[in-house]
C-alpha cells in the first residue's frame, strides 16, 4: 500500500514552503447562451495567492472547468515554488465531491512530474464547509495516488510522499482535525480494497484473500476467522459450496467482527460481500472476450474488508460482522451443472439454471449466516449482474432495499460518501420470475429485469431482516482513466458502507 504521509496545517498560504501549492477555482458565470463567458474565480481570501493568479485568470486561458488544471511557476510573494489552480466547475455545482475529485486531480497531476510533496488549500466558499472539505481533500488525495501497475518491472514509484492540507486559521480546529484523521483512515481503507481488487486470480485465491483479511484485522484490532470446505459442510452451505466445488482452490468463508467495548445491546450490522476471486462462468462458461476482467468479481468482498478496516479505525458505537464468501467459479469434472438442485443453508432449494449466476448463490448462504450470527440489519455488495450495468451504465451503481428506514440511512450516507447509487425496485412480480418448478427458486429469471430478479433472489435469504443490496458490477472497475482516478479498481462501496454503519 502507498505510504503517503499526510499532514494538516493552519498556516498562512504565503508562508508555506512547498514544491507545489494547489488552490481551487470555480466558474462564476451565470449567463447561458451565446453571450456566456467563463468567469474563473479563485476560492481563497488570501491576497498574495489571488495576486499571483490574477493575470492568468484574466487571460481567459483557464476556465475553471471541473478538474481543469493550470500550473504557474515561481508565483510572486509566495514561498511555494509552484502554484497549481484546479477547477471545480460551475460555481452552483461545486460541492464537496468536487473538492474530493480536485484533490485527486492535483495528486495525479503531480505524480508524473517527479514532484513528491504538495500542499492543498481547502476552498474558501459559502457552502463548502472546511471540515467536510479537509476530509474530502485527503480522501481524494489517496484516491488519486493509487496506480494499478503493481507487477510492472519498469515500475517507477511515482507515489506522492507527502500531502498537506491547508485550512484557514479561522476554522474550527478540533473539528477539522477529526475530519482530517477520518479522511486518512477512509482513503487508506479504500485504497486497501482497491489493492485487493487489482490482484489477478492466480495471485489472489480465496485462501489468499482470507490471509489478507486476517493480516488487516490484526493490524487494526478486529477479530477475524477464516473457514473453508469443512465449515461450509458443517453449516450446510449448499449454495456457497456448489460454486466452489468446481475449483481446485478451496473456498474461504471470512468472518470479521467489530465489537466495541461496552456495546452489548442495540443493532448488529451484517456486511456481506461477494468474493469470487475469478468468475469463468463455470459450466455455463463465459465467452473469452474480456473474461480476464472477472478477476474483479471479488470487489464486493473487498469493499467489505475495506469498510471493516475503516470501521475498526473510526470506532462507531455499534457491533458489526463482516462476512466475505470467497470462491473461484470454475468448470471441471466436479463442477455443478445447469439443472442441478442445491439446498441452501436456510433450507430453501435452488434450481441452478445458469452456473454463471454464482454470486447470488454464495451470497444466499452469506446472508443466512449473518442472520444466524445475530445480524439485525444487512447490507451486501456484489459485482452481481451485467444487467445492472445495462440499466445504469457506469455512472450509478444499483441499490435495493426491503426497508425504508434502513434505506434512508443509506441515502444520508451517500451525501457524505459522494458515491453514486441509484435505487431500483423490488416487487412480488419480479420474485415470481424466479419461481422454480422442481424446487423453491431458480437462480436466473430470464432476460428482462436481470438486476432486479437477482436482488429478489437475495431477498429470499435476507427475508424480513432490514437489508440493502448493492450491485456494483458497473462501477467496481474504472474503464477509462479520469483526471482524479486511475483506470482500474475504484474501491466503490467502502465509503458509503462505512457511513451507513456510522448512522446506527
Ligand atoms: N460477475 C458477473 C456479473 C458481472 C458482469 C460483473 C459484468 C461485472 C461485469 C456475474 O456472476 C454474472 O455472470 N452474472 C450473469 C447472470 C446471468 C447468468 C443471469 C450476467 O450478468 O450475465
Ligand atoms: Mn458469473
Ligand atoms: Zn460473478
Amino acid at each position: 500500500m502507498s505510504d503517503m504521509q499526510t499532514e494538516l496545517t493552519f498556516a498562512s498560504l504565503s508562508d508555506i514552503e512547498t514544491e507545489l501549492l494547489t488552490v481551487a477555482a470555480v466558474d462564476a458565470q451565470t449567463k447561458k447562451g451565446p453571450d456566456a463567458k467563463p468567469q474563473p474565480v479563485l476560492l481563497t481570501t488570501h491576497e498574495a495567492v489571488k495576486a499571483a493568479a490574477a493575470a492568468v485568470l484574466d487571460s481567459g486561458e483557464f476556465k475553471a472547468g471541473a478538474n481543469e488544471t493550470l500550473l504557474l511557476h515561481a508565483p510572486v510573494e509566495l514561498k511555494a515554488k509552484r502554484l497549481l489552480i484546479v477547477g471545480l466547475g460551475r460555481q452552483d455545482k461545486a460541492t464537496v465531491p468536487s473538492v474530493r475529485s480536485a484533490a485527486g486531480t492535483a495528486v495525479r497531476f503531480t505524480k508524473p512530474r517527479g514532484i513528491r510533496e504538495l500542499v492543498m488549500a481547502v476552498p474558501e466558499a459559502e457552502g463548502l464547509v472546511a471540515t467536510a472539505c479537509a476530509r474530502a481533500a485527503v480522501e481524494g488525495a489517496f484516491v488519486g495516488d493509487f496506480d494499478p501497475d503493481t507487477y510492472r518491472s519498469d515500475r517507477k514509484d511515482q507515489s506522492v510522499q507527502g500531502v498537506t492540507v491547508a485550512v484557514p486559521a479561522g476554522a474550527d480546529r478540533a473539528a477539522v482535525e477529526t475530519a482530517f484523521a477520518e479522511g486518512v483512515a477512509i482513503g487508506e481503507s479504500q485504497n486497501f480494497a482497491r489493492s485487493l481488487v487489482n490482484e489477478p486470480g492466480n495471485k489472489l485465491t480465496p485462501t489468499v484473500l482470507g490471509q489478507r483479511a486476517v493480516a488487516m484485522a490484526s493490524e487494526v484490532g478486529l477479530k477475524c476467522d477464516v473457514y473453508s470446505t469443512e465449515k461450509l459442510h458443517e453449516l450446510k452451505m449448499g449454495a456457497f459450496w456448489s460454486v466452489s466445488q468446481g475449483s481446485e482452490e478451496p473456498p474461504a468463508l471470512i468472518v470479521m467482527r467489530y465489537e466495541p467495548e461496552g456495546v452489548t445491546e442495540g443493532p448488529v450490522l451484517g456486511l456481506v460481500g461477494k468474493g469470487i476471486t475469478f468468475d469463468t462462468g463455470g459450466i455455463s462458461i463465459k465467452p473469452s472476450d474480456k473474461m480476464d476482467k472477472m478477476k474483479y468479481d471479488m470487489a464486493g468482498g473487498a469493499a467489505m474488508i475495506g469498510a471493516m478496516r475503516a470501521i475498526a479505525l473510526l470506532k462507531p458505537r455499534v457491533r458489526v460482522i463482516g462476512i466475505v464468501c470467497a470462491a473461484e467459479n470454475m468448470p471441471d469434472g466436479k463442477a455443478q451443472k445447469p439443472g442441478d438442485v442445491q439446498t441452501a443453508m436456510s433450507g430453501k432449494t435452488i434450481e441452478v439454471i445458469n452456473t454463471d449466476a454464482e454470486g447470488r448463490l454464495v451470497l444466499a448462504d452469506g446472508l443466512a449466516y449473518a442472520r444466524q450470527l445475530g445480524a439485525t440489519h444487512l447490507i451486501d455488495a456484489a459485482t452481481l449482474t451485467g444487467a445492472c450495468v445495462v440499466a445504469l451504465g457506469m455512472v450509478n451503481a444499483g441499490a435495493f432495499s426491503n426497508n425504508e428506514e434502513t434505506y434512508e440511512k443509506f441515502e444520508a450516507a451517500l451525501e457524505t460518501s459522494g458515491e453514486r447509487f441509484w435505487r431500483l425496485p423490488l416487487a412480488e412480480e419480479y420474485a415470481d420470475m424466479i419461481r422454480s418448478e422442481i424446487g423453491d427458486i431458480k437462480n436466473t429469471g430470464g432476460r428482462w429485469g436481470g438486476a432486479i430478479t437477482a436482488a429478489e433472489f437475495l431477498h429470499h435469504f435476507a427475508e424480513d431482516t432490514p437489508w440493502i443490496h448493492l450491485d456494483i458490477a458497473g462501477l467496481a472497475w474504472v474503464e477509462e482513466a479520469r483526471p482524479y482516478i486511475a483506470k482500474g479498481p475504484s474501491g466503490i462501496g467502502v465509503r458509503s458502507i462505512l457511513e451507513w454503519v456510522r448512522r446506527y
